[in-house]
């Protein structure tokens, strides 16, 4: 199919809906300007991408992001993130933006050209700088996400993790960012466009998803396809989700299996390389316009689409059908045709799955949330065959062993002399006398000898300090082993990074070991909090840097209230309870 005449490939890509903006841009130069490019490139400014920004330059390279040539400028940023438009008028509801720290940005000259790398070195693409400028990230997140609670991880990331400096600009494409896992299943739109005219699809509905597929959304996917005439695109992203979800290999392994589960003909499957936000409706809006330029007419959007869960209050941060009624609102402008869904249940009586608006008085609805899923799989319950297919159930139990003990992070956190070590020494004797789990201790003062070696007491040293730790910590906790962290670890939204990077492969126990400053301070064991009242010791937490007290640990001690023993005692307990021991 592919060797057809030029004009035939042309009148059936002219079948498929148009890309946003009218054009496919994709913004990989031919080889030979693009190895001049590499070339150059080694001579520029490095910057070494994080994981969010490969993402975002992927799909802007390949033209995933049409119409958009680069990281946003000023102009277009202020627009979309007031406007949800480019500073044009088209439709952009997300800034896709390039944040560096203020180091980098000030050894820039004017329209200075830099090399934008993978974590090897390898360099992607040349961003040639024509805005340099200092975002409002609390104005951002509070257009953008609605928010500016940090249990929203897009909030947290953008406050707490993004450089204060944006670059915007052009950038070039010297080549892909390497993918090693089922690269037969990475496309870009272009190769999809490509795809659906050799197939002859023309209609196709596109889903998206960040967990594994069960029955309910073969049978969703399967009456949206029919309402609407199509054929159905699985399009799970698969770049960077919310922490806590099921890693994407399991995932894919999964829609692999359930795809088998589909009509001939009627189904493929893609993965986008998207960094999710978790933005709800501004989020589901680009979603639509990503599947628009992969060449699909069609979007699902269900109950609340990529929806962050409830805020720090226990409250959902949008309304369930937000995101419904914001494409709705824009449906005509964007061209791409909206299905709206709701959930699909199973009505045990009839044997049947319905959408939840279509359950009859006297159906007998039944339903396996992801939480009770998961609570199957660990104490080996059956999961049933009206819930999901066995090949998926095999995939996940592989994944999942029934009784394999859940790793955890038990972190400390609280003042200098609070008690924070002295308490993660008992409760790790606790658990020693009665397990023989593997237990990792990083300790603030130890971990500062070693692998924090030579970082100071600045904020951004304290952040980095933090990250390390929930690095190492999740790396244990994956698998299934015990860390007992006790750093001061002053900054919330270090915490709440460290929380993310263990939440996605166990749990993450906050404890706030909440004594109080004036017994610290009488405390005083090293001498420290004198020496800093004396003017000796500078940027000392609580004298003169401050301590953001946690607002939602698991736990809360007090060790001028209690003794070590009975806060121990308290801890041990607590995990007991949960059954992480
Ligand atoms: S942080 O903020 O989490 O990175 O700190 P942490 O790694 O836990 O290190 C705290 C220990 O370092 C000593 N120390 C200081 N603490 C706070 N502020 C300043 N400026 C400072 N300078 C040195 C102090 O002994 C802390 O140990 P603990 O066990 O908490 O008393």
């Amino acid at each position: 199919m592919k060797a057809l005449a030029a004009e035939i490939v042309l009148a059936e890509h002219d079948a498929l809906i148009a890309p946003h903006g009218g054009v496919l841009r994709e913004l990989y130069l031919p080889h030979t300007e693009a190895e001049a490019l590499k070339r150059l490139s080694a001579s520029l400014p490095q910057w070494t991408l994080n994981q969010r920004q490969l993402c975002d330059l992927e799909l802007l390279l390949n033209g995933g992001f049409s119409p958009l040539q680069g990281f946003l400028g000023r102009a277009d940023y202020d627009r979309v993130v007031n406007d949800m438009r480019l500073a044009d008028g088209t439709l952009w509801p997300i800034p896709i933006t390039l944040d560096v720290d203020e180091a980098f940005a000030a050894r820039l000259q004017e329209n200075a050209q830099i090399s934008l790398n993978d974590t090897q070195g390898t360099p992607l693409a040349v961003l040639t700088v024509e805005d340099v400028y200092f975002p409002d990230r609390i104005a951002e997140a509070r257009q953008v996400f609605g928010t500016v609670d940090r249990t929203h991880p897009g909030v947290a990331e953008l406050l707490d993790r993004t450089g204060s400096v944006y670059l915007g600009g052009r950038v070039q494409g010297i080549q892909p960012p390497a993918h090693y896992d089922f690269s037969a299943l990475r496309h870009s739109p272009r190769e999809l466009r490509d795809w659906f005219h050799q197939h002859g699809w023309h209609r196709i509905v596109a889903f998206q998803t960040r967990n594994p597929m069960h029955r309910a959304h073969r049978e969703l996917t399967l009456r949206a396809a029919e309402q609407v005439g199509a054929k159905l695109l699985i399009q799970p992203s698969v770049g960077r989700t919310k922490p806590g979800d099921v890693d994407h290999y399991t995932r894919v392994r999964c829609y692999r299996a359930l795809l088998e589960h589909y009509p001939h003909d009627h189904a493929t499957l893609s993965l986008l390389p998207l960094a999710m936000r978790m933005g709800g409706p501004r989020e589901a809006l680009w979603h639509a316009i990503i599947r628009k330029n992969y060449g699909a007419s069609h979007f699902i959007v269900g109950r609340d689409h990529a929806g962050p869960g409830k805020d720090a209050e226990g409250k959902p941060f949008y309304g369930p059908y937000a995101a419904q009624e914001l494409l709705a609102k824009h449906e005509d402008e964007l061209g791409i045709r909206i299905v709206p869904f709701p959930a699909m249940v199973y009505a045990a009586n009839r044997d049947v799955y319905v959408p939840q608006t279509e359950v009859q008085p006297d159906d007998e609805v039944r339903d396996i949330s992801g939480t009770e899923l998961r609570r199957r799989l660990h104490d080996g319950d059956t999961i049933p065959e009206w819930f999901t297919f066995p090949d998926v159930v095999k995939i996940l139990r592989e994944r999942h062993p029934a009784h394999a003990p859940q790793g955890f992070a038990l972190f400390f956190t609280g003042l200098s002399g609070s008690g924070k070590s002295t308490l993660a020494q008992a409760v790790v004797a606790r658990l020693m006398e009665t397990s023989s789990r593997p237990v990792t201790m990083l300790d603030g003062d130890e971990v500062r000898r070693h692998l924090s070696k030579g970082l100071g007491f600045s904020r951004e040293d304290r952040d980095a300090n933090i990250t390390r730790i929930g690095f190492v910590a999740s790396e244990a906790v994956r698998h299934g082993g015990v860390v007992i962290c006790a750093p001061i670890a002053p900054y919330a939204g270090a915490r709440t990074e460290a929380r993310q990077l263990v939440e996605t492969h166990g749990r993450f126990v906050e404890v706030h070991v909440s004594t109080p400053l004036e017994v610290c301070e009488a405390r005083d064991r090293k001498g420290l909090y004198a020496a800093a009242r004396a003017g000796k010791i500078k940027g000392f937490t609580g004298i003169d840097d401050p301590y953001e007290v946690p607002a939602s640990p698991e736990l809360r001690v007090d060790t001028s209230k209690s003794t070590v023993a009975e806060a121990a005692d308290r801890v041990y307990e607590w995990l007991r309870n949960e059954q992480l021991i």
